[in-house]
């Protein structure tokens, strides 16, 4: 099989390639029929998504049977001062992806986000229910989803939340700076989903192109919690006391950070999808999170 990875160089990209490259994901060996692929890998100093001639252009050099999209404007605070731009990498950039897939015959995975739902209801999200962004990362991307289901009829549109890999900026990787530079950190309590991490995502990805099974997909780790709670699980299971993170809610964290972009309170994932077709083994949260801090010291980039 011809892959083609693109943003290569984020978290997620950089996962698929370690499990193309090794065979292995953490949760389990890839499927058989990927270990012989032929992968591509790029970003954005090869190749602006956004420029639809060049994607055009590449695309006539170069043919695939799948492109796994993890290029994306990922900012949440940044996006809103330039919506514009992040409709332009959030949006027409997939939709220049989705379209020259159309033309070869080629499946197309858009990594997608829970911020394209409002969250203000309890509860875990399935892939049918209404979506109502409140941010202008979550317009942008919902935006996506529609323009790349439209362009290419084998497209996987797959949502996932609060993602964390070795390669790249993160929140864990945050919170264990700021553990260990300023002692402690106050982290909103009220907003609740499901942390999830790269490798295991990029383990379901390369599973779900073997399949025909196109549409709208939930993949996160099972289980849910807050951002706070999170933060204990992180700070504990590096070895610092979790008394050192304080709780606040979204109102407090918005009057010290005007400036910040609205999240939804409630944005928790069902992966409801994933268990209808070729089953979820997303692994619950704590578990993929205890593995990633112990390789972390090993694999940071
Ligand atoms: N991170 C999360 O918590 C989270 C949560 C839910 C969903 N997601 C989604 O998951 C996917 C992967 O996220 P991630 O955390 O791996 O992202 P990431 O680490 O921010 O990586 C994104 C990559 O895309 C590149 N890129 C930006 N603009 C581009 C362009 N115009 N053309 C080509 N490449 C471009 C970036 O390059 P530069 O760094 O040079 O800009 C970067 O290497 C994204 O679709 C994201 O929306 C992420």
């Amino acid at each position: 099989m011809r892959i083609l990875v693109t943003g290569c160089k984020g978290q997620l990209g950089n996962e698929l390639r370690r499990l193309l490259e090794t065979g292995e994901a953490e949760i389990g060996p890839i499927p058989a029929e990927l270990r012989d692929s032929e992968a591509t890998y790029i970003d954005v100093d090869e190749l602006d998504i956004t420029d639809p001639d060049a994607v055009d252009a590449f695309f006539g050099a170069h043919t695939f049977d799948a492109v796994i999209n993890c290029a994306a404007m990922t900012n949440v605070d940044g996006c809103e001062k330039v919506e514009d731009l992040a409709f332009k990498v959030n949006a027409l950039g997939p939709e220049n992806l989705a379209r020259a897939c159309a033309t070869q015959g080629a499946k197309f995975v858009q990594v997608s986000t829970d911020y394209v739902f409002p969250g203000n209801e309890p509860g875990e999200r399935v892939e049918e229910d209404p979506t109502g962004p409140i941010s202008a990362y979550g317009r942008t991307k919902l935006a996506g989803e529609h323009l790349v289901l439209e362009a290419n009829p084998r497209s996987f549109v797959v949502r996932t939340a609060w993602l964390y890999g070795y390669v790249g900026r993160n929140f864990v990787k945050t919170m264990l700076r700021l553990a260990r530079e300023l002692g402690g950190m106050t982290v909103v309590d009220d907003q609740i989903g499901n942390p999830t991490s790269a490798n295991d995502l990029a383990y379901e990805l390369l599973k779900l192109i073997l399949t025909d099974e196109y549409g709208i997909y939930h993949c996160t780790n099972e289980g849910i919690t807050s951002w706070a709670q999170f933060t204990k699980a992180i700070v504990e299971g590096a070895g610092y006391d979790p008394g050192i993170v304080t709780p606040c809610t979204s109102d407090e964290y918005a009057a010290a950070h005007p400036d910040a972009a609205r999240r939804p309170l409630f944005s928790a994932l069902r992966n409801a999808h994933l268990e209808r077709t070729i089953g979820n083994e997303m692994r619950p949260w704590q578990e993929a999170l205890a593995t990633y801090l112990n390789n972390l010291p090993e694999l940071e980039g």
